[in-house]
């Protein structure tokens, strides 16, 4: 039996959404509010699942501590109260969409599990607008 299990994690971060070989007008075109060059907060809420086989032993498909502490050092230590076009490297010459972010924070807990599980990211940057990524 193949389980999901789903843990939600918060920070907060700061963003700048541009690209240097554009000009401004075309900036602010296709980025509006999101290439305000004094740059601007969002609340973002994450949600990281897990799928894979209840363990016989725990009947656990992996222990929400463990899982718990990866996002918190891959995630909230890295990114939250962070600007994340200035401090965050993963970012230097990567535009912080929420699309972007949500691969990012793939590519960094994917390593950190068993290569038996399968991860989804879920990223809200509003409350309305969020993405996913599977790794496909
Ligand atoms: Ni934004």
């Amino acid at each position: 039996m193949r389980v999901t299990v789903h843990r939600k994690a918060h920070f907060n971060a700061a963003h700048r959404l541009y690209r240097k070989d554009w000009s401004f007008e075309k900036n602010h075109e296709i980025f509006g509010k999101c290439n305000n060059p004094n740059y601007h907060g969002h609340n973002y809420e994450l949600i990281v699942s897990v799928t894979g086989e209840i363990d016989k032993e725990t009947g656990y498909v992996i222990d929400m501590k463990v899982l718990k502490d990866i996002i918190k050092s891959e995630v909230e230590d890295a990114f939250d109260h962070k600007n994340l076009s200035v401090e965050v490297s993963e970012f230097e010459n990567l535009n912080p969409t929420a699309e972007n972010i949500a691969v990012v924070i793939y590519d960094k807990i994917k390593p950190k599990l068993n290569k038996n599980f399968d991860l989804e990211i879920t990223l809200y940057e509003t409350p309305r607008n969020f993405v996913t990524y599977s790794g496909e």
